[in-house]
């Protein structure tokens, strides 16, 4: 049996993590302030104390305006935090699973990005995530970076919020020329899942052979806005719901300190290809996210 150490467990993704790799070995869960991503030598202690097989961080500085104003302690969190894990990982041949993000591009290709293209960040958080993997790569552990978008859950992100909204405003007004990939916590969670099984099905060479950066987002993209409009379709409780117009909106009527890509689509498929998954569509995702 396996042992894990899953870093992050209050977040959207480490909360459905807990759920979803319970059964799989023994699990070791911390979360802020047992564990301090810019703490390295309290990383370092836990990683030796613990000695797992396989290290997952869901933990992460994800408050991307605020960034702007803290970039140190950003830094710290995103990248410093998880290459200190890396190189623990190295040192007792763990296997590295963390996630990264959409915002490491400027959004300007066109079309969805695939693994090669060149990043180009306009934000600190997407910097820094950027240098996450960076770290992760140079520390030569074997690692899976999984690159998503839109991550969200009822217990965060944006889908929260317009659920807020809905009940306090009669008129929501959202962006809809940002277009990315929403992607439910409980997806990730479970892919996550289903590869620390075949982590655990197959041998030291097999998880090797596959390390890298992967895209690993929900198919096909919708903007702000659609994505709006259908949380607010398939809410299920009409109990003080007081929206009446929900309106498109651009993003230069919003002024944020953290500029974000508009087009930033994942293409996943080395992903689906070299792990054998299939990623479900964001709206067929977002049904099944609804239902509970
Ligand atoms: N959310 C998205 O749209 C999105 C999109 C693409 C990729 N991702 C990536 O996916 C991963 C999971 O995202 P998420 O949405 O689940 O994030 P989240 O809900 O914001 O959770 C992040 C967790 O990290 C904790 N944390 C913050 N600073 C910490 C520190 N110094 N030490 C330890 N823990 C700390 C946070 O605690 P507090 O809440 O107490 O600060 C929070 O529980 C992250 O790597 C993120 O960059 C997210």
């Amino acid at each position: 049996m396996k042992k894990i150490l899953q870093i992050g467990t209050n977040g959207q993704v480490g909360w459905e993590l807990l759920r979803t790799c319970a059964p799989l070995g023994d699990v070791v869960a911390v979360d802020y302030p047992d564990v301090d991503l810019s703490d390295s030598d309290g990383l370092r202690e836990l990683v030796r104390s613990v000695k797992p097989d396989i290290i997952i961080n869901a933990a992460a500085y994800t408050n991307v305006d605020k960034a702007e104003i803290e970039p140190e302690k950003t830094r710290a969190i995103n990248a410093t935090g998880p290459g200190v894990l890396a190189e623990e990982a190295k040192k007792i041949d763990a296997v590295m699973v963390h996630y990264s993000t959409d915002y490491v591009f400027d959004g300007t290709k066109g079309g969805p990005y695939v693994e090669t293209d060149q990043p180009n960040p306009l934000s600190v958080y997407g910097q820094t995530k950027l240098e996450g993997e960076q770290a992760i790569a140079a520390s030569g552990c074997a690692y899976l970076v999984l690159r998503s978008s839109w991550i969200y859950s009822k217990h965060g992100g944006f889908l929260e919020k317009v659920l807020e909204w809905a009940r306090a405003q009669e008129i929501i007004r959202i962006v809809d020329d940002q277009i990315s990939s929403p992607t439910p916590a409980r997806l990730m969670a479970e892919i996550t899942a289903s590869l620390i099984s075949k982590i655990e099905a197959t041998n030291e060479n097999w998880m090797l052979e596959r390390k890298g950066i992967y895209h690993c987002a929900c198919g096909s993209c919708c903007s702000r806005y659609d994505w709006a409009k259908e949380v607010l379709r398939l809410d299920p409780n009409s109990l003080g719901k007081h929206v009446q117009k929900l309106l498109p909106a651009s993003t230069a009527e919003f002024s944020t300190p953290a500029q974000r890509p508009l087009r930033s689509c994942l293409d996943s498929s080395k992903f689906e290809a070299i792990f054998g998954m299939k990623i479900p569509h964001w709206l067929n995702a977002l049904e099944l996210a609804m239902e509970g």
